[in-house]
């Protein structure tokens, strides 16, 4: 192997050619120190344990090569011979699948090879060996063709998304799917699985109260563990705040999440937000309309980027009256009633918590691992740090436009649900 080659790919334990597919089980040692035992008899599988490995050794190998510079923004120049190590490898792993042409092995092995192409091109993209401003199509056809075959069958987008590296990341002996095996990767990747999950159940609970009705006696319970679930994405945000290194974060993690071409269209990069449980959320709750053209247009947005189960939940959330405005429409005749006094107060508990997960998001997030390091970054280096594409400042508004929606803002500019909730606010008599 080249002196400055981690990884362990076809080219080197193949010198038959017989192709990834075709290697005996072997041991293999995960990025990490945790070893596990795969059977080799599907390129799907190889090319699955070739990400979980070689690809997280070199792609760490470069990461720490970068940041050990003074300028830990440069790329260009930098371990070109593990950027090509990592190039050829994952090549011959997708030549494999692309020769097979098998998408009809079940859901999850199709979704698993998306992911897996879709780290493979994200990570040429970190490395500058592609990239979507200086080239009018891929130049990495035959990967670009496996993703499109793959996303098109599911129905997604041709690239990673979130539900690859968080919820629908399939941990194998403890090691899950990321690009490197730093513990800032992984803070980052847990944290927001956890404060993900917390709010998809917050939105289950939420929905089951559609059915039943604000007046239903049986919604509070629901209306609890909303409140729980969301108070545990707090709780879980808080954590990563304060855990997370900024440095390595916004040099080694975030580049991950930069746009990419897939053939010849550009595809804007994985964010934290490609579920639909927050913009059921948003709509069960009423703080945002899928009638709203801007709200709506990030939900056409987004949709492809989603699981298909998820993009059905959320077309089914498009269609229900949401909570407030059900509270709104009897507030005149009922607000004086047991019911809308007890279900109204645990509503408002709910948007309460709901409101600090944004808020979190915008003031502590946002500020402190992009805006802040952005600020001292060389401008040569400026453009691209965002996953969406938008210069900065434009992301940065439309952050805050979702974060004042979310919380009910006094804005004068923006329809924000502030006067209806404030009315419910005095119609709920809390106990002093
Ligand atoms: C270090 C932590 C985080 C940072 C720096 C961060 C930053 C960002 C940025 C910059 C965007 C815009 C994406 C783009 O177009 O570039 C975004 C989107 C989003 N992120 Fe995060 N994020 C973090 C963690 C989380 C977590 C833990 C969650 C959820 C539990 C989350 C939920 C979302 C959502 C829902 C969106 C889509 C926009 C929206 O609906 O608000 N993020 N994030």
């Amino acid at each position: 192997m080249h002196a400055e080659s981690p990884g362990a790919g076809p080219a080197a334990e193949d010198p038959a050619g017989a192709g990834p597919a075709r290697r005996p089980p072997a041991v293999f040692a995960a990025a990490g120190s945790c070893v596990y035992l795969a059977p080799v008899t599907h390129n799907a599988e190889s090319f699955d344990r070739w990400i979980r490995t070689s690809f997280v050794q070199m792609n760490t190998a470069l990461e720490n090569r970068y940041f050990a510079q003074d300028d830990r923004a440069r790329v260009t120049g930098v371990g070109d011979s593990i950027k090509a190590q990592l190039r050829d490898e994952g090549h011959a792993y997708v030549v494999g699948l692309l020769r097979e042409g098998n998408t009809d092995d079940g859901f999850d092995s199709a979704f698993g090879v998306l992911g897996s192409v879709g780290l493979y091109l994200g990570a040429l993209r970190r490395h500058e060996l592609t990239n979507p401003g200086r080239e009018q199509r891929s130049p990495f056809a035959e990967a670009s063709a496996l993703a499109l075959h793959v996303g098109a069958s599911l129905g997604m987008a041709p690239r990673f998304s979130t539900g690859h590296l968080a919820t629908h990341n399939k941990a194998v002996a403890g090691v899950r799917k990321s690009f490197t095996s730093l513990p800032d990767e992984f803070l980052f990747i847990d944290e927001n699985t956890r404060g993900i999950l917390s709010m998809q159940g917050a939105a289950d609970a939420l929905r089951r109260i559609v059915p039943l009705g604000v007046s239903s006696p049986v919604a509070d319970v629901q209306f609890e563990a909303a409140r729980l679930a969301l108070g545990n994405t707090v709780r879980f945000n808080q954590r990563l705040f304060a855990t997370l290194d900024v440095d390595r974060f916004f040099y080694c993690v975030r580049p991950y999440y930069k746009p990419y071409r897939v053939g010849r269209q550009e595809y804007r990069g994985a964010n934290a937000g490609d579920f639909s449980g927050i913009n059921e959320l948003d709509l069960l709750l009423g703080l945002c309309r899928a009638s709203d053209p801007y709200y709506a247009q990030l939900l056409v947005d987004k949709m492809l980027f989603m699981l298909p189960e998820d993009q059905a939940r959320l077309r089914a959330c498009m269609t229900y009256r949401s909570l407030l405005d059900e509270f709104m429409a009897v507030a005149d005749e009922s607000s004086g009633a047991d019911w809308f006094q007890r279900n109204a107060a645990a509503f408002l508990d709910v948007c309460e918590v709901f409101g600090q997960t944004a808020a979190q998001h915008h003031d502590l997030f946002v500020r402190r691992f992009i805006e802040e390091p952005a600020a001292g970054l060389n401008p040569e280096h400026l453009a691209d740090i965002t996953a969406s594409g938008p210069p900065l400042p434009v992301l940065i508004r439309s952050l805050q436009t979702l974060r004042d929606l979310r919380v009910a803002a006094p804005r004068g500019d923006l329809a924000t649900r502030h006067d209806d909730l404030a009315r419910l606010r005095r119609l709920v008599r809390r106990p002093a």
